[in-house]
């Protein structure tokens, strides 16, 4: 039996989505939500900055649409709901989907602070369904293969780590607008520190410097995560790297 998936904000990552359960046969998209009529009529796509997203080919013609998420939500008839809502709106129809005891895939970030992530957590941890956020550079190969050597220590333990992402502001009112996506320390390097817990475990503690040029928030970051065991910010002093135990990964 296929997961049913109904599919909230048919904009840039929407579409992304939708390119992807096409490809997967265990899920069948039953419902898209959009209030712009010809995306959720599919007669339009919206331009991605991710290579090979939003290609299209999907058949919206099956699908039941809905002009707000709300009503989607209300739909009985689906097992995920899948949210791809600009950011300020996910906690609202995050924990809305949660309520109605489905399953839900939320777009990162889940929220624009702590205390929004915290109340969708805890409204998760007394849900029905599972929440996950869509951090999907997880799963992308050069990630994956990067998590299978720190796990199986084939160039030895690491000791030392550099990242680092260099990218173009994505454009767009949206992703222009500090207060709505987060400027890119919540809207990218939220990705970077995701991965970096997901590697490591959670840093004993993390310092972070950074301005904003794009957006009226945090555009430019560098951050160092400490861990108790990756010593070489102390062993010979800081801002040397540890030469005996080079591991240095520049990600763009
Ligand atoms: N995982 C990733 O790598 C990644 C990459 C890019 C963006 N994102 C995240 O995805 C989210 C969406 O970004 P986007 O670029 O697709 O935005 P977008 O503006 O292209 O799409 C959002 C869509 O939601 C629709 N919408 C607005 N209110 C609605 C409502 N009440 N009900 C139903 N639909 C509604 C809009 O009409 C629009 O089509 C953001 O939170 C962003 O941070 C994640």
């Amino acid at each position: 039996m296929k997961t049913r998936v109904g599919v909230i904000g048919i904009g840039m990552m929407g579409s992304t989505h939708l390119d992807a359960y096409r490809k997967i046969d265990g899920a069948e998209v039953v419902a898209v939500a959009d209030p712009i009529k010809e995306r959720r009529e599919g007669l339009s796509t919206a331009a991605g900055n991710i290579e090979g997203q939003s290609k299209g080919g999907v058949h919206f013609s099956a699908f039941r649409k809905y002009e707000d998420g709300m009503d989607l939500i209300s739909d009985p008839d689906m097992d995920l709901i899948d949210i791809c809502l600009p950011t300020p709106l996910h906690l609202r129809y995050a924990k809305a989907a949660l309520a109605s005891g489905r399953h839900v895939l939320s777009e990162k970030p889940f929220a624009l602070d702590s205390r929004q992530g915290k109340e969708l957590a805890d409204a998760a941890a007394d849900a029905k369904g599972m929440l996950m956020c869509a951090m999907c550079m997880r799963f992308w190969p050069g990630w994956t293969w990067l998590k299978e050597r720190v796990e199986d220590q084939q160039y030895g333990k690491v000791l030392g780590a550099q990242f680092r992402r260099t990218t173009c502001h994505p454009g767009g009112p949206f992703y222009s607008d500090g207060a709505a996506c987060g400027g890119a320390i919540l809207d990218l390097h939220i990705h970077d520190t995701d991965f970096i817990q997901y590697c490591f475990g959670v840093p004993k503690a993390v310092f972070s410097r950074g301005y904003a040029k794009d957006t009226t928030h945090i555009d430019h970051v560098v951050t160092q995560y400490l861990y108790d065991d990756i010593p070489w910010w102390s062993r010979k002093g800081p801002g040397r790297f540890n030469p005996e135990h080079p591991f240095i990964c520049n990600i763009r």
